[in-house]
């Protein structure tokens, strides 16, 4: 059975598959293969391991013949999974591991935001460190302020209790259902999102893209924060529309904002929110730690070869395609 692979990955998945008797191709070159070169490369495979890429309808009509696709992430706003699921085939994604790397990386945004750490290393590296002011490029504290959490499940989880851990933080969520153990362990309180946009000292989101969260932070939405608040996206670019959060950062309707997804990705170099004293960017490395990466991989092997054996996977995403 062969499996085609988008991009290198670490070695411990790919070395899963292959002791599980698996003939591995993984495309080796730094460039995104372009539609009709993945479409090629799965008419050869019996199996995708996508580390990024569209996995459209397009793409899933050529490639009905898949017995898995396995996602080397958590998220699946790349594939058509309902398409998927009518031509039955079952994607894997990789949940779990990955939710401390990520909620680390909302918290190094939220504090490097709250420092200006990003706009004062630029300031050295432009010979700007000259004499003491004191009243100059002040950042802000974050003890004892309210975060509000955007979408708790795990990744949302590991932030309120970090921010809690550090700071003391009160911990607010906007979610479709209530988190119970985070109410318990955490004392966070389950609010609509109209009062988490009015009370948040910082905003973390933590929801999946979909139809429902697809570009909701917006001129009108940011309009409602608070003056002083802090807008954190690790989730997904196209949650926020950017347009609207550079306005609001422009014209003082929130104070800042830290990102490790942008909309679009990747950001271009010459975007005016790099400039900003109170915003941070990444480049999206919420996961990109070896041990999360590592772990990672292991979860896309063991999907790969579960599905190949015709069994259910360990990680679906559309359980659904076993059930018939
Ligand atoms: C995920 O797994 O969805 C992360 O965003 C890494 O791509």
């Amino acid at each position: 059975m062969k499996v085609f692979v988008t991009r290198i990955i670490p070695e411990v998945g790919l070395n899963k598959m292959l002791d599980a008797g698996l003939e591995v191709v993984q495309w080796q070159e730094k460039r995104n293969l372009t539609p009709q070169e993945l479409i090629e490369a799965c008419k050869q495979s019996d199996a995708l391991l996508s580390a990024g890429g569209k996995i459209d309808a397009d793409f899933l009509k050529e490639c009905n013949h898949l017995k898995v696709i396995a996602l080397h992430s958590v998220g699946f706003d790349s594939v058509d999974v309902a398409e998927a699921t009518r031509l039955k085939i079952p994607i894997g994604n990789t949940p779990g591991v990955l939710s401390k790397s990520t909620a680390d990386t909302a918290f190094l945004l939220m504090l490097s935001v709250a420092r200006k750490a990003f706009f004062q290393h630029k300031r050295i590296e432009k010979e700007e460190w000259s004499f003491f002011e004191p009243t100059a490029n002040l950042g802000v504290e974050l003890q004892g302020r309210t975060i509000g959490i955007y979408g708790l499940g795990k990744i949302g989880y590991e932030m309120a209790r970090s921010c809690i851990a550090m700071f003391d933080m009160k911990v607010i969520y906007h979610n479709r259902h209530p988190n119970l153990d985070a109410e318990k362990e955490l004392n966070a309180v389950k609010v609509s999102f109209e009062e988490l946009l009015v009370k948040s000292d910082v905003l973390s989101v933590h929801v999946p893209l979909g139809e429902e969260t697809k570009g909701i932070f917006d001129r009108s939405v940011f309009s409602r924060m608070k003056p002083s608040s802090i807008f954190i996206n690790t989730a997904r670019g196209g949650v926020h529309n950017e347009e609207d959060l550079i306005w609001a950062l422009e014209n003082g309707v929130i104070w800042g904002a830290g990102l490790d997804v942008t909309n679009p990705e990747p950001m271009q170099a010459d975007n005016p929110l790099l400039n900003m004293p109170t915003v941070a960017i990444l480049p999206h490395i919420g996961s990109a730690t070896v041990e999360t990466r590592n772990a990672m991989s292991l979860r896309a092997a063991e999907n790969i070869i579960a599905g190949l054996k015709g069994e259910r996977l360990p990680y679906p995403v559309n359980p659904e395609v076993f059930d018939t």
